[in-house]
C-alpha cells in the first residue's frame, strides 16, 4: 500500500438554491472584488449569471465580467482576464459553469501573481508560488475541477492542451446545485459522466490492488453513476439522479478514489491529443480511446480487469477464463458508452477516418517530441502510443 496525502480543503454548499448564498461565501472566504467568469450562453439563458450578480450587488461586492469561455479553454481568453484582474484590482475569481470555465479561471489565478508568461506553468517551467484566489458555481458535472488540483488550457498556436497540477489551485468553495443542471443537453450529460467515470478508473486500474477501501468506493460510485446517467437521460429533471452525478463527479476526482494507491492517467493523455487537434468533447474522446488502452495493457493485471468486469460491469466471473472474463468487461463498457450516446472509437468520435500522419502529430505531442513516457499500470512509450491511436482508429 502506498503513503498518501489526502487533501481535499473545498468547501462544497450542495443542494437547492445553494447559489442564493454566494455573496457570504466569497466574503467568507476574503474577496473584495471578484473577477466572474463564464462561458459561452448557458448560464445567461438560464438566468444563473443575472442571478449571481444581483446577489453580489446587493452583498455589496463589486465585481467586473468576462465570459466567453470555449470547451476547451483558450490561453487567449485566460491572458485577457489576467490584464482584466489586474487593471481592475480583482482579488477573487469566481468562475460560473463547468470544467473548462474553472480551468481559465485556475489559468488567470496563476498568471496575476506571476510575472511572465502564465503558459509556462503548463509547460513546466515555472512553479507558481501563491494564486488569486477561486471558487465556483458548478453548471456541469464533469471534469471534477470544483474540487480538484488541476487545469487544462490549449493554446491555439499549435493546438497544444496541456495540464498542470498544483494544491493552490483547489476551489475555496464549491457551490452545487443540482437543478442547475436539469438544462444539460443529453450528449454532455453523457460526456460528463463517461469524464468522472474515468478519473476513478484511471486510478483504479493499478498494480498496487492491495488498498481495500478505495477500491470498494471506487467500485460503488462506478455502479452508482452508471445507474444514476440512465435515469437522467430519459428524465433530465430527475434531482435525485442529477444529485448524485453532481456529487459522484467530485468525488471521484478530489483524490478520494486515489488514496493508496499510485495512478495511470494514460487515457487521459492520450485523449488531451484528440481534444487539442480536433476540439472534441472531452469525454466522448476518452470513450473513444479507453477500450483500445484497455486491450493493449490488461495484461499486466489480468485480476484487477476481472475484478472491474464482474463488480462494476455484472459480467459473470468464468474461473477458467480470467483473460476472457476481463475482456468481456471491455465490450461492456463499449456497449455502456453506446448506450448512452459515447463513441468507442476516434472514428465514431470525429465523423471521419483519422489519417496516418494525424497518428503521428498526437504521438510526437504525447510523447513531448518523443521525449516522455505516459501511463502507470503500463508505461507508454511513443511506439506504444501509435499502437493503441492505430487500435483506437475505428
Ligand atoms: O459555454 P456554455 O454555453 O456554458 O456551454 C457549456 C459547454 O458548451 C455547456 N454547459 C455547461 N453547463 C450547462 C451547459 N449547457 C446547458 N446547461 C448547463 N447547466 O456544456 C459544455 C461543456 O462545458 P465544459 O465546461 O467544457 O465541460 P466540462 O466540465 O466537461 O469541462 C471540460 C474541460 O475540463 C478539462 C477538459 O480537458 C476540458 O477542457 N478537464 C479538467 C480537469 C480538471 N481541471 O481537474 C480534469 C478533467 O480530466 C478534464 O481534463
Ligand atoms: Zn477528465
Amino acid at each position: 500500500m502506498k503513503d498518501f496525502k489526502y487533501y481535499a480543503p473545498t468547501e462544497v454548499v450542495f443542494g437547492k438554491d445553494s447559489e442564493n448564498q454566494v455573496a457570504q461565501l466569497v466574503k467568507k472566504h476574503g474577496g473584495t472584488k471578484v473577477l466572474v467568469h463564464y462561458g459561452g450562453q448557458s448560464a445567461v439563458k438560464s438566468g444563473l449569471l443575472d442571478k449571481i450578480c444581483g446577489l453580489l450587488e446587493e452583498g455589496g461586492i463589486p465585481f467586473v465580467k468576462l465570459g466567453g469561455v470555449v470547451p476547451n479553454p483558450r490561453l487567449s481568453l485566460a491572458q485577457r482576464g489576467i490584464e482584466l484582474c489586474r487593471k481592475e484590482g480583482v482579488d477573487f475569481i469566481l468562475a460560473v459553469g463547468g470544467g473548462s470555465v474553472i480551468d481559465s479561471s485556475k489559468c488567470i489565478g496563476y498568471g496575476v501573481c506571476m510575472e511572465g508568461d502564465v503558459w509556462d506553468v503548463y509547460l513546466g517551467k515555472v512553479t507558481p508560488k501563491k494564486m488569486l484566489p477561486l471558487a465556483c458555481v458548478l453548471t456541469i458535472p464533469a471534469a471534477g475541477s470544483e474540487m480538484s488540483e488541476s487545469s487544462v488550457i490549449t493554446n491555439e498556436d499549435g493546438d497544444v492542451k496541456l495540464g498542470y497540477s498544483n494544491n493552490l489551485s483547489r476551489p475555496k468553495f464549491a457551490i452545487m446545485n443540482p437543478e442547475r443542471t436539469f438544462t444539460l443537453p443529453p450528449y454532455q450529460t453523457a460526456a460528463g459522466v463517461t469524464d468522472m467515470m474515468m478519473h476513478t478508473m484511471e486510478r483504479y486500474f493499478t498494480k498496487d490492488d492491495d488498498m481495500d477501501i478505495t477500491t470498494d468506493m471506487a467500485e460503488a460510485l462506478l455502479r452508482s453513476m452508471k445507474n444514476a446517467v440512465f435515469a437522467v437521460l430519459k428524465n433530465p429533471q430527475d434531482y435525485r439522479y442529477r444529485a448524485q452525478i453532481m456529487w459522484g463527479g467530485s468525488l471521484m476526482h478530489n483524490g478520494l478514489t486515489g488514496c493508496g494507491i499510485s495512478d495511470d492517467w494514460a487515457t487521459h493523455q492520450l485523449e488531451h491529443e484528440l481534444s487539442g487537434m480536433f476540439d472534441v468533447t472531452h469525454g466522448a474522446g476518452l470513450a473513444a480511446v479507453w477500450p483500445s488502452w484497455a486491450r493493449y495493457v490488461m495484461h499486466e493485471n489480468v485480476s484487477r480487469f476481472v475484478r472491474f468486469s464482474v463488480n462494476v460491469m455484472d459480467v459473470p466471473n468464468d474461473f477458467t477464463d480470467p483473460e476472457g472474463t476481463a475482456l468481456r468487461g471491455i465490450e461492456a463498457m463499449e456497449r455502456f458508452y453506446h448506450a448512452i450516446g459515447m463513441p468507442i472509437n476516434i472514428k465514431e468520435l470525429i465523423g471521419r477516418n483519422i489519417t496516418n500522419e494525424e497518428i503521428k502529430e498526437m504521438v510526437r505531442k504525447c510523447s513531448r517530441d518523443y521525449q516522455r513516457t505516459c501511463g502507470c499500470l503500463k508505461v507508454l512509450k511513443a511506439d506504444d502510443m501509435e499502437a493503441i491511436y492505430m487500435m483506437a482508429r475505428g
